[in-house]
């Protein structure tokens, strides 16, 4: 038993995890270990793990062990990027060596403190625990909280208090979470406008990985997830950690390994200068940094991810928002700023006919707004477009039967706003003489101004009042730069987003049931600081099914389908250029919160049938997709994608195979259906919907009353000689596959399976 009374050793276990906290002779809370599920441990259990983890001294380090404290400071030897920096006015202060007070754990909702001397080792469930910890000299205190949640995934946050008389400045406050050695490859993200959540990968060496976003959002080219796995993980092997910053502003990730034989992934607030500043009896916390581990592979850090979303109060209590995720037709792709009640109205109609639920009016209804170069700000319905209001267009949407949203961009101010012009000094600027860039004719409205905060929140509200309107699309078009309070000039990114979060927050109280969809250029806000909000996210403006096939499977990483906005477009994408077949189109946006940005008035009557099947068959599974368990693989040079989403008892399933490319060898061997139960039978039905693609041969097992011990007869082109289903046994289906077959680029099947009662396979 350890001597020292302020040593507390914490278990805590869920869902296959273990993580073990330390405070051995008060000194700031260290990990011993961080991934799969040890087992229970008693007291002599724990002081084994403790001993046989203290790492040898380094030759010519500090004359003790190095310790990695979930905010590591230079006290304890660690001379990698501390946990805590800053300073006071006079330049004091810069090395806090914080230690613990107490220490308050919280389980099931009871919270108890721990009693020193007595709670040394302690065992427990999905728990919080929070460190008080304190530099009594440097008169600064700090609450450590790390909590091990009912999904495995483990949260750490602190917040630092100035306890002086004079300011104390916050330069960094950034926690981290160690992880061993042996994961020595890093996977995380990059990308742009049009391209979000682009993977990358690289080898992880001596030194810092930094990702640093300055942009004032989230950004499109977002670390999103930071991996860092054992050499060749992919989504069902390797063990991997990872980690992700919950915050929508200035943010950072990080990777770092030192040559004193450890590392560290971490992540926080990015402060601009001045934005962590403390006067006395103030504190600044940071967000919540999320750490996930995986035993086996990519999808179990996702599940972990879906599960903690599924468990939102923003989820209804139910497991995902609303059974009903309603099927949306937005109309930007269709008419863009050119609003007209005639077209609209009958764009409605179309679409109520072929089951679309909900119809979203976009950007150009309000103020002046004609085109992207002027109005924001002025939130009141156009009258030289609308001369009636919004009534007549939300009349009839509802009158279909399907809910109306509304596009806004409350951020944002155009110079030419009658906003503007009344409140020149709510545009954020350093000045009111240097005006940053504009950037799509725009500036940012800073919400840290208490009047422009009431201004746009009581428009909105009007709004909101007025009118029957479900969901809000809330978009966000540009970087935040020289983004500071024009009367004193101060930073103001930290406030801007707190300010958004708290505009949000009160809304949905005062609207209860209304459903925010987090947009911002596309996919440039996803996190999971909108996240514990919205109700949707927007993965990216480019529709073209092709590159969402990258951009949906890297989104779900984080964000279940259920939350992953995801369309159909018209045949020609506006993005790219590129042409492809409805079915391609469909198949790619089904796993997902289906929707239409198509002018379906230009569809032929041919596509509306395809597209209503679509429709039907989404609704047919939804209960599945946005409750299941989401599985990914790649065959064949990573041309031929799986995606598949399975039912928790493992009954149900639902695949699209896609490729995403030509490769040079066809067919690409078997598919291996990832996740479902190897000692179950499954009835395999294949899908295919709307003409038959050309290019395709398929295997003998998809194709009606062919012998595959016959030569010669297993070739064909499609339609109508492919089998309705086959029964297979469910460890032919993981372990061997089903032989693929050869496909023509940019084209998509499905795949669906359910289990067989009992016994064998029926021939
Ligand atoms: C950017 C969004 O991502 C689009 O979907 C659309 O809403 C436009 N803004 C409107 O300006």
């Amino acid at each position: 038993m350890p001597a020292d009374p302020r040593t507390h050793r914490l278990h805590l276990r869920a869902a296959g995890v273990s993580l073990v906290l330390d405070t051995t002779g008060g000194r700031i809370p260290a990990v011993l270990h961080w991934g799969s599920d040890l087992g229970p441990l008693d007291a002599s259990g724990l002081s084994a793990l403790f001993a046989v983890t203290t790492p040898a001294i380094s030759s010519n380090g500090p004359d003790v062990p190095l310790r990695t404290g979930l905010l590591p400071q230079n006290a304890d030897g660690w001379l990698g990027r501390p946990g805590l920096t800053g300073a006071r006015d006079d330049g004091s202060g810069t090395a806090p060596r914080l230690r613990v007070l107490g220490v308050r754990i919280t389980e099931g909702g009871a919270g108890r403190d721990l009693v020193p001397g007595a709670d040394d080792a302690v065992e427990t469930g999905p728990a919080l625990v929070c460190f008080d910890l304190a530099d009594e000299e440097l008169r600064l205190g700090a609450l450590l909280e790390v909590e091990l949640l009912p999904s495995g995934l483990v949260r750490v946050r602190a917040e630092v208090t100035n306890t002086g008389s004079d300011a104390y400045t916050v330069q960094h406050l950034t926690p981290v979470l160690p992880v061993p050695l042996d994961a020595d490859q890093i996977l995380d993200f990059g990308g742009r406008w049009t391209k979000e959540r682009a993977p990358q990968r690289r080898a992880m060496v001596t030194g810092t990985h930094l990702r640093e976003n300055r942009r004032g959002r989230t950004g499109a080219d977002a670390a999103h997830l930071l991996h860092l796995g054992t050499s060749g993980f992919d989504f069902s092997s390797g063990e991997i950690w990872a980690v992700h910053t919950a915050f929508s502003g200035n943010h950072l990730h990080f990777a770092e390994r030192l040559s004193a034989g450890v590392q560290v992934i971490g992540g926080g607030e990015l402060l601009l200068p001045g934005e962590g500043r403390l006067d006395p009896g103030a504190s600044l916390a940071s967000p919540w940094l999320y750490g996930a581990h995986s035993a086996a592979g990519l999808d179990a850090i996702a599940h972990r991810f879906h599960a903690h979303l599924r468990a939102r109060e923003e989820h209804g209590g139910l497991p995902y928002p609303d059974t009903r995720r309603p099927v949306t037709l937005n109309v930007w792709e269709a008419v863009y700023f050119d609003h007209d009640l005639a077209v609209l109205s009958e764009l409605a109609d179309r679409a109520a006919d072929l089951g679309v639920e909900r119809f979203v009016l976009d950007d150009g209804w309000f103020g002046s707004r004609r085109d992207d170069s002027t109005g924001l700000g002025d939130w009141t319905v156009s009258q030289e477009v609308w001369p009636n209001g919004l009534g007549p267009l939300i009349d009839h949407v509802t009158g279909l039967g399907m809910q109306f949203g509304l596009w806004f961009e409350p951020e944002m101010i155009s110079p030419d706003s009658d906003l503007a012009r009344a409140h020149p000094d709510w545009i954020m600027a350093p000045s009111p003489e240097r005006m940053p860039l504009p950037a799509r004719h725009q500036q940012v409205l800073n919400l840290s101004i208490p009047a422009a905060w009431q201004h746009v929140h009581d428009a909105i509200d009007a709004l909101l009042t007025e009118y029957d309107i479900a969901y809000i699309k809330w978009d966000h078009n540009r970087d935040l730069v020289e983004a500071a309070t024009q009367a004193t000039g101060a930073a103001a990114v930290h406030a801007q987003t707190l300010a958004l979060y708290r505009l949000w927050d009160s809304l949905k109280a005062a609207h209860p049931g209304l459903e925010i969809e987090s947009c911002s250029s596309g996919g440039a806000r996803v996190d999971l600081g909108i996240l514990e909000r919205a109700d949707r996210i927007w993965v990216s403006d480019c529709i073209d099914p092709l590159e969402r096939a990258t951009m949906n499977r890297w989104t779900a990483q984080l964000v279940p389908l259920e939350l992953m906005g995801s369309h159909i477009a018209s045949g020609a994408s506006h993005t790219t250029g590129r042409l492809h077949s409805l079915s391609f189109r469909a198949a790619s946006a089904l796993l997902g919160h289906l929707g239409i940005e198509w002018d379906l008035r230009q569809a032929s009557a041919e596509e509306l049938e395809e597209l209503r099947t679509w429709i039907a068959r989404h609704k047919e599974h939804r209960d599945l997709l946005f409750t299941g368990d989401l599985v990914r693989a790649d065959r064949g040079q990573d041309s031929i994608w799986i995606t598949g989403v399975l039912s928790p008892a493992r009954d149900r399933g639902l695949f699209t195979v896609t490729a995403v490319d030509t490769p040079d060898i066809a067919p690409v061997g078997a598919l291996r259906l990832p996740g479902l139960d190897p000692e179950r039978p499954y009835r395999v039905h294949l899908h295919r919907i709307g003409p038959a693609p050309t290019g395709y041969t398929w295997p003998a097992w998809a194709r009606q009353g062919v012998d595959p011990a016959a030569d010669g007869r297993g070739r064909g082109y499609g339609p109508p000689e492919l089998i309705d289903h086959v029964d297979v046994p469910g460890s032919v289906l993981v372990r061997t596959g089903l032989a693929a077959p050869v496909m023509a680029p940019e084209t998509a099947f499905l795949l669906e399976v359910e289990a067989l009662p009992s016994g064998s396979p029926r021939p």
